[in-house]
């Protein structure tokens, strides 16, 4: 609940004004003109976003099979920075109607949340038993939403793979993989696409591949013996992209399905969610110029180029040789082209130069990208306009949903937040007047909640959850930012 409202407003309005002042000095010349959402076109969505894992809890009830993280979490505390799970974590599951209330209350559009495969399908499989549970569960959010005039943009998977999959054939590292995400998300959108409109297949797939594949930091923390504590035997050269080539294969696979069964009647949109910081070179050299388009290629490209050209870049296929899969030509046209709008999440913004090759020694992704990367003095909200400015030129001008960006604090007081907002919203501005098509902006996050393997000790809300007093929720200052910025 969202408690103090009142003499709360009243120090804000004081504190929000000042910070408009601050910035408005830095950024337009020293005139104070209201920036608001009418600067924005009257369709673009401003939300929020959690996903399953970070949020809902609930993780040994009510008939919830265990996802690859349960059992990363439980087999190795040590990979988590406070030793902490989430089997509770904000008890989402059981809170969903009052945070529902917070959303609007702050006026939000729009709402992220991801579907936990094994709320639905404990087993992983449709053959292996629905949950009748979940599946109520997911039903009364959505409705709850739509409700309350927030539209949900659903995320299939959000780092969450059953763990039935794993053990039965190494969940996303095989190709049967592919079937079975097809499967389930045939479940989601037969049961839930009458009303959810905005779909996501999967967040990240360079997460799940690079840090559960080549470092050990994600389940199912497979690695070569060289990399330090990895919890599974694997090869961190190659097992990487075989899972990235097996997820895109899944997305895409995914995708037709729904353009072919539900799109003529369920008439909803589809993306991928990719995750990319922008990077220039750290000097005028021809090799730094070359580490920069490098590092976008390995971050953005090798997902960004499959969806939208039905290729890798050639860099990651002239650096990677044989480790990378090849598309046959089936599989190049069933992800070419197969994306409605591209989700990007957003964090920062640096310097690229490279450093020398490894040699064959020790590979990983790191080593493949050869760059040294440092953020040092750049500003976050120009790497936004550039980022986006480069994918509108580079990928042909897609549709893009920002569906993740923010920074991390705990402070209710969080002025820092209100200003990186604030500017990152005026890069968006300035994005689309130079004819960027991005249509949503979701924050990262809505809670403070369990962020992987940071714990809780890297909370992102906007809206505190306090661990210590039976996760009572409490609007950060930012909150009452986006509330008066987002007022119609
Ligand atoms: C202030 O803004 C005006 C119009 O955008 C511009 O022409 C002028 O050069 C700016 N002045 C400074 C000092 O930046
Ligand atoms: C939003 O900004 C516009 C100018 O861009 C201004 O006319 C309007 O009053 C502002 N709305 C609110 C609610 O502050
Ligand atoms: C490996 O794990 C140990 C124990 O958790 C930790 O202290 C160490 O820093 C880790 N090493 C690396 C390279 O991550
Ligand atoms: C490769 O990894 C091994 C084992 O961790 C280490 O002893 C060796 O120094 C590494 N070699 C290089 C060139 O980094
Ligand atoms: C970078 O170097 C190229 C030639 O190598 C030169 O043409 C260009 O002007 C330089 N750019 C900057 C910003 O110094
Ligand atoms: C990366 O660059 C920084 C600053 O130039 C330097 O201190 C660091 O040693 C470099 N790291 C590698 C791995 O080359
Ligand atoms: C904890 O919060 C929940 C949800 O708001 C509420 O139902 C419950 O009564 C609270 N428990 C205590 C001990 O305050």
């Amino acid at each position: 609940m969202a408690v103090h409202q009142g003499p709360y407003l009243l120090c804000l309005l004081a504190l929000v004004l000042a910070s408009l002042t601050i910035v408005h000095a830095e950024h337009s010349n020293h005139t104070i003109e209201p920036f608001n959402r009418s600067s924005f076109p009257t369709d673009f969505i401003f939300g929020t976003a959690t996903a399953a894992y970070m949020i809902e809890g609930a993780a040994n009830i009510d008939g919830r099979g265990p996802c690859t993280w349960d059992i990363f979490v439980k087999r190795h505390p040590e990979k988590i920075q406070d030793g902490k799970n989430a089997n509770v974590a904000c008890d989402f599951y059981h809170r969903y109607k009052e945070d529902i209330q917070l959303l609007k209350t702050i006026g939000l559009d729009s709402f992220k949340f991801s579907i936990s495969w094994t709320r639905v399908l404990p087993k992983g499989k449709v053959s292996g038993g629905v949950n009748p549970q979940g599946v109520k569960f997911y039903n009364d959010l959505i409705n709850e939403l739509l409700s309350n005039g927030i539209k949900p943009l659903v995320f299939l998977m959000h780092f969450d793979p059953p763990q039935a999959l794993e053990d039965e054939y190494d969940g996303p590292l095989s190709p049967k993989f592919v079937n079975d995400f097809q499967d389930y998300a045939d479940f989601c959108f037969k049961t839930f696409g009458d009303r959810v409109k905005l779909w996501v297949t999967m967040n990240e797939p360079i997460a799940m591949s690079v840090n559960g594949y080549s470092t050990p930091n994600f389940p199912p923390g497979r690695c070569s013996s060289y990399v330090p504590n990895c919890t599974a035997a694997g090869n961190s050269a190659t097992e990487l992209y075989i899972v990235g080539h097996n997820l895109l294969l899944a997305h895409g696979a995914v995708v037709k399905l729904y353009k072919d069964n539900y799109e003529p009647y369920q008439k909803g949109k589809i993306g991928l969610a990719t995750y990319s910081t922008w990077v220039e070179p750290e000097d005028n050299t021809s090799s730094s110029r070359e580490a920069a388009s490098r590092y976008m290629d390995f971050l953005l490209g090798w997902f960004v180029e499959p969806v939208i050209y039905g290729d890798y870049p050639e860099r990651l296929k002239f650096a990677l040789g044989s480790r990378l899969p090849k598309f046959t030509e089936a599989q190049s046209k069933l992800v070419k082209g197969s994306i409605d709008f591209l989700g990007l999440s957003y964090y920062s913004a640096g310097y690229a130069k490279t450093v020398s090759p490894a040699n064959g020694v020790n590979v990983t992704f790191w080593t493949d990208v050869q760059v040294n990367y440092t953020n040092r003095g750049y500003m976050k909200p120009k790497g936004l306009l550039k980022l986006l400015l480069y994918i509108k030129g580079k990928y042909n001008n897609p549709t893009i949903y920002i569906t993740e960006n923010g920074i991390g604090g705990r402070d209710l007081r969080d002025l820092r937040r209100i200003k990186y907002y604030y500017r990152h919203f005026l890069s968006l501005s300035k994005a689309i007047k130079e004819g960027v098509n991005v249509k949503a902006h979701y924050s990262w996050s809505f809670l403070d909640s369990f962020e992987w393997g940071a714990g809780y000790l890297l909370p992102n809300g906007i809206v505190f959850v306090d661990f210590k007093d039976n996760l009572t929720r409490h609007l950060k200052d930012s909150c009452y930012w986006f509330k008066k910025f987002l007022l119609k």
